[in-house]
């Protein structure tokens, strides 16, 4: 167990899976309280694909749509992303899971706050733990602040687009990528989107063999 809680005997319940499968429906089961989000979220959105496909992606919060669904990355935002992998030969659903650093929708589709992440995180980090990926895609600027914590004042015109290595996962290859719903917003960006896509599925093709 990660991060174990004298106190929160329901997180401690969650956090004691043995298995991934385990983790997500212990957690959906918890009706989780532990921040305001509780309050407004129709469904705790755990993630979207195959657990077992060694790809991580990681986004920011559900939004409306994935709230109703109770699967990641269902809006317009995924449609698209998952729409830009198929083209490149990569299923997003066979191929990755998809998770977000915070569970339950934020009201407004606000990014979430410090204490809405912290509250969350001790699930976020269990399921890196869990799953174990042999690469991580940090998609836009919350992912990426709060998966790799150290990273401050970046930008992310420097970040994205290639690979690097991180002494907190040292078994992955990590990119960050431009958020889907970024690109929704200004088109102009989705060639260099593409590009960064295809460098990853080359890699990805290597490993897979
Ligand atoms: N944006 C995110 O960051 N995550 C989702 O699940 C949907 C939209």
């Amino acid at each position: 167990m990660s991060q174990f809680d004298l106190f929160d005997t329901t997180q401690n319940k969650v956090l004691d899976s043995r298995s991934y499968p385990e983790f997500k429906e212990t957690l959906i089961a918890s009706n989780c309280d532990k921040c305001e989000l509780f309050h407004s979220r129709t469904n705790i959105v755990v993630d979207r694909g195959n657990p077992e496909s060694k790809v991580l992606m990681i986004g920011e919060a559900p939004g409306a749509n994935e709230d109703m669904q109770g699967k990641a990355f269902v809006g317009r935002a995924g449609q698209l992303l998952d729409q830009m992998l198929a083209e490149l030969g990569f299923e997003t659903n066979r191929d990755s899971l998809i998770i977000n650093v915070v569970k339950c929708r934020p009201p407004e589709n606000r990014a979430p706050n410090t204490e809405e992440v912290n509250a969350c995180r001790p699930y976020f980090k269990e399921q890196l733990k869990l799953l174990s990926p042999k690469f991580i895609l940090l998609l836009g600027a919350v992912a990426l602040k709060h998966t790799l914590r150290d990273k401050k004042d970046f930008s992310m015109k420097e970040e994205v687009g290639s690979f690097f290595s991180h002494t907190e996962f040292p078994q992955a290859k990590v990119m960050v990528l431009y958020h889907p719903a970024y690109i929704l917003r200004d088109p102009r960006k989705k060639p260099k989107m593409t590009e960064h896509l295809q460098r990853f599925v080359t890699e990805w093709k290597k490993l897979k063999g």
